[in-house]
């Protein structure tokens, strides 16, 4: 059972001066996340320097372009980030593209390949119509299973309800755990893959949730 304390916890979207923090957050989140260990194993980076460049640039991507970027905080303190992408494809301003030529320069070609293969591979599995995808959700370990992945969760499928075009909301994990919380929130699995023997599952939930199909 989920331990939030809602008086003292809250859901609000974040500004530039949370991203050190943000960055953080989700850095010590994916620590052991297999996807990120995968990217990293062909990467001469340390794997908490790829990290930082790699949430940066997450970060970065819904500040940038004016996409969602919610945070769960206990207190003042932030314990958890969910960036979204949204429905209509935008083009990256250069300060945008300068943030990604970090990455790929801390992170190196053969680690950037993996990202972009990685990306790729998950396509596969999105839903036909216009939906919202949530590109990141991450919990510092030390706050976990107290309800701020729900609580992010909810925000974004509020976000998702409020485009009038959006079909529910997508994406994909590659850690099984992960997996089963998204299924304990009211998603379904709806389509797998592998990508170097790392296994993908894509995760979907309609608008109103699937006893609305
Ligand atoms: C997965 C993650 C986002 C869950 O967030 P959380 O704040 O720990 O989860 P919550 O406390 O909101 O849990 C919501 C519900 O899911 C359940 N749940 C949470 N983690 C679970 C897990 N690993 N397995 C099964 N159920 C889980 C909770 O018990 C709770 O159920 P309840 O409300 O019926 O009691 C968090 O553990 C995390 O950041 N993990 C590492 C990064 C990651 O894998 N992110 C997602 C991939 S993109």
């Amino acid at each position: 059972m989920s331990q939030l304390d809602s008086a003292t916890a809250r859901v609000a979207p974040l500004a530039r001066a949370h991203l050190p923090e943000a960055v953080g957050v989700l850095a010590r989140a994916f620590a052991a996340d297999p996807m990120l260990r995968w990217i990293m194993s062909a990467s001469p980076a340390p794997m908490e320097r790829g990290a930082q460049a790699l949430f940066r640039f997450s970060c970065e991507v819904r500040l940038q372009l004016d996409w969602p970027l919610f945070g769960s905080f206990a207190g003042e303190r932030l314990e958890a980030v969910a960036g979204v992408t949204a429905l209509e494809d935008v083009p990256w301003p250069d300060s945008l593209r300068a943030v990604y030529d970090d990455l790929a320069a801390v992170i190196g070609p053969e680690a950037t390949v993996r990202l972009e293969r990685y990306s790729a591979h998950a396509d596969q599995y999105r839903p036909r119509g216009p939906h919202v995808h949530l590109g990141v959700l991450g919990v510092d370990p030390a706050a976990q299973r107290l309800g701020h992945g729900r609580a992010l969760l909810e925000a974004v499928e509020a976000w998702s309800d409020a485009q009038p075009a959006s079909i529910g909301v997508w994406l994909d994990t590659e850690n099984p755990s992960s997996r089963a919380f998204y299924e304990r929130c009211g998603y379904r699995c709806v389509g797998a893959t592998s990508v170097d023997g790392m296994r993908i599952w894509c995760m979907f939930r309609p608008r109103g949730g699937w006893s609305m199909v």
